[in-house]
């Protein structure tokens, strides 16, 4: 049996492009995008996957013009509205990362609505980075810990990142062939191996998937330690 690995996180990268390769605005390619997420959400549930995370909006994500902002947001509405009955059906759980407190209020009351509502299911975990920057959790992360008045340490920050019990990514997946990080899970990837598909994120498949994993099952992880 092939490795799976327990928990992928997805930079989900290319929507623009592929929408601007077919003359159309950028909006159609995050909608597209939606669909794929749908699709790998599916697919990587059928694949024993524990834990994935979507790259959904970063915190600088808001640099980008009002109207592509407004629609992604809408999307992000419209996708936990339609795909609850899905999510309850195949008993997925959905979490969420990023900072709850700059979201416009409709979008965070549809995000704990489903956070909620699907608390208790025991299948695979789908956590939507929303408003998510590596950078601004670490320093949430600090301030709760400071805010506790117990020395900080390793632990005590990691115990107050946004969801201590999901365990560190095993595969940091990016679509549309950017070699970088854009401020995704920077404490939580330190020792994710990485995987760069070319694909745009609308155009991904299964296949694209089961590809990636494939390249994780070869890789040999050591930690720093010396493996034998
Ligand atoms: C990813 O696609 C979606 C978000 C960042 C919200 P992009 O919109 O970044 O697509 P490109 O990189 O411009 O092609
Ligand atoms: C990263 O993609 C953020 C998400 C996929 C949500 P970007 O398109 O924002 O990243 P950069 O700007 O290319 O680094
Ligand atoms: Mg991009």
């Amino acid at each position: 049996m092939m490795q799976v690995p327990c928990h992928i996180g997805i930079i989900m990268d290319g929507n623009g492009r592929w929408a601007q390769r077919r003359g159309r605005p950028r909006t159609d390619g995050h909608l597209e995008g939606l669909k794929t997420a749908r699709r790998i959400v599916e697919s990587a549930n059928r694949l024993g996957i524990c834990y994935l995370t979507l790259y959904v909006f970063s915190t600088e994500n808001w640099k980008r013009a009002e109207s592509e902002v407004n629609f992604i947001l809408g999307l992000v509405k419209r996708y936990l509205v339609a795909e609850l009955d899905y999510y309850r059906k195949d008993r997925l759980r959905v979490r969420f990362a990023g900072d709850m407190a700059g979201l416009p209020p409709e979008i965070a009351v549809e995000v704990r609505k489903a956070c909620e509502d699907t608390k208790d299911y025991d299948g695979m975990n789908v956590v939507l980075a929303l408003n998510y920057g590596g950078r601004d959790e670490i320093v949430r992360a600090v301030c709760k810990a400071a805010a506790a008045g117990k020395e900080i340490t390793g632990e005590l920050i990691a115990a107050n990142l946004d969801n201590p019990d999901v365990p560190d990514p095993d595969l940091i997946i990016r679509t549309a062939g950017e070699f970088r990080i854009s401020n995704f899970l920077l404490w939580e990837g330190a020792y994710a191996e990485y995987y760069i598909s070319d694909a745009l994120w609308p155009d991904w498949t299964e296949e694209n998937l089961k590809d990636a994993i494939t390249s994780y099952a070869k890789r040999e992880r050591k930690f720093g330690a010396i493996v034998k």
